[in-house]
């Protein structure tokens, strides 16, 4: 069966609704990010302080080309997998691509309970810096095979919403 994967900004609730949805399908959950921070011995954030954030994209670049060989899994990415290519191009081959959509303010909002996120650092610039961007990535996102808006939404309504995509695609056969 193919993975599931999810994609979309920061704070769109990518690791919450995988973590779930993977529960109500019986599949193995697995997130990109804290993959490569367990490999790295490091956190997301201190790789960026002391590598950079090119040493971090080919970390997330490495992982990624592993994710991709799995099967059955549902995979949450980080908000700026997208940014790559050859990393959408290997996560569609074995998968089938669901982005969470969320306006700035939710994504503010969201973003704004914890310091974990290099990107989005500087308190007094974060609008600006979200604002761009989600500019910058917008038309990536939008090229999943499914997508869906979490604003005001429950994780629970979201994943009825991504069950019943999947469901009607014929990726789920009887299950779930
Ligand atoms: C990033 C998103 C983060 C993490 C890194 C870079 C981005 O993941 O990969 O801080 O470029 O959007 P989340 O989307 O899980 O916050």
């Amino acid at each position: 069966m193919k993975n599931i994967v999810l994609i979309g900004f920061m704070g769109t609730g990518k690791t919450t609704i995988g973590r779930l949805l993977a529960s109500r399908l019986g599949r193995p959950f697995v997130d990109s990010d804290k993959k490569v921070e367990h490999e790295n011995g490091m956190t997301i954030r201190e790789i960026f302080e002391r590598h950079g954030e090119a040493y971090f994209r080919q970390k997330e670049k490495d992982m990624i080309a592993r994710l991709s060989r799995y099967n059955n899994a549902v995979i949450a990415t980080g908000g700026g997998v997208v940014l790559s290519s050859e990393n959408m191009r290997r996560l569609k081959k074995n998968g089938v691509i669901i982005a969470l959509t969320a306006s700035v303010e939710t994504i503010l909002e969201r973003t704004s309970r914890r310091n974990t996120r290099p990107l989005l650092l500087d308190f007094f610039a974060r609008e600006q810096i979200v604002d761009k961007l989600m500019s910058e990535r917008y038309e990536l996102y939008q090229k999943a095979d499914f997508s869906i808006d979490t604003n005001g939404n429950s994780p629970q309504h979201v994943i009825n919403e991504i069950m019943l995509f999947l469901r009607q695609a014929g990726y789920l056969r009887g299950r779930g």
